[in-house]
């Protein structure tokens, strides 16, 4: 079976030309996005006609030189930025359509968000950096708590509840990052450059997580710059100013060989 075909069996693949997606178990679909940042007199087509339709649980690398849109993709697509044209369904709900309030909610209750910088709060401790988003989800203190320890022992961090980030390492400290965007059980991670601040050894085991949890069926949408990383992937798709132009499935014995060519890029 050609790697298309089994995209096709999957629902993988990204109908970019009026085609019908099969969308049945899609997570997430958008159709047509455009976002522009406009400053003074200049204007800046950051995306362009993003048509992608991404199965539920499905692993998806975003790769593309600087500049080319994958941070905007990953803010347009997830609703914490706007878009100016298209629309974008999560759980076939069109989450740019929802008032702020909704969709703050719906981010909150569904999605969980990983940064290149880990983003923690400098005077909480592990433990309390993971139970913000809970607590401000409404979760109530006494489950906060009790989830933020057990996500941060599900990421190996059990011995470092109480540390606040200065005192952990680099590793340690994205490990809590991940643990903040676990903890409210997500259905979709985003990450954008989650190792590009880890040295080798500690962005293996960043990935690693990532890829246990993408077996127990969390959907992953992952930016990132280097091969080996995007190589973990489902699926990887590769934007050029602001266009999606390469969609490629890595999963599955028909894609070996493509596996084996990103990694060697
Ligand atoms: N807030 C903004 N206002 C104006 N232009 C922006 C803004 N954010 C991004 N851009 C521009 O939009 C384009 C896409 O930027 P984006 O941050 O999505 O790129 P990227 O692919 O994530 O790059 P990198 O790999 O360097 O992180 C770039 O030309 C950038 O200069
Ligand atoms: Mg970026």
């Amino acid at each position: 079976m050609k790697v298309t075909e089994v995209m096709t069996e999957i629902g993988g693949v990204a109908i970019a030309s009026g085609g019908t997606a099969m969308n049945d178990d899609a997570i997430l679909v958008t159709e047509d996005v455009r976002k522009i940042y406009r400053s003074g007199a200049d204007s800046i087509v950051a995306l362009e006609g993003l048509d992608l339709v991404v199965p539920q649980g499905q692993f998806v690398a975003v790769m593309g030189p600087s500049g080319s849109g994958k941070t905007t993709l990953l803010n347009c697509l997830s609703g914490l930025d706007e878009i100016d044209a298209g629309r974008v369904l999560v759980d076939g709900l069109s989450i740019h359509e929802l008032s702020d309030k909704e969709r703050t909610k719906h981010r909150a209750r569904d999605m969980g968000f990983i940064f290149q910088a880990f983003n923690l709060i400098p005077v909480f401790t592990a433990t309390e950096n993971v139970e913000l988003p809970l607590l401000l989800a409404g979760v109530r203190v006494t489950d906060a708590r009790l989830r933020a320890r057990e996500t941060l022992e599900r990421v190996g961090l059990g011995h470092r509840l109480d540390r606040r980030p200065m005192e952990l390492s680099g590793g340690e400290q994205q490990r809590v990052a991940v643990a903040r965007a676990l903890a409210g059980k997500p259905r979709i991670v985003w990450a954008d450059e989650p190792t590009g601040n880890l040295d080798s050894e500690m962005a293996v085991s960043v990935i690693d997580l990532l890829g246990e949890l993408h077996d127990e069926g969390l959907t992953i949408i992952l930016v990132t710059h280097d091969p080996a990383v995007a190589a973990h992937a489902d699926r990887l798709i590769t934007v050029r100013d602001g266009r999606l132009v390469e969609d490629k499935l890595l999963a599955g014995p028909d894609a070996r060989e493509v596996r084996e060519e990103v990694t060697v890029a």
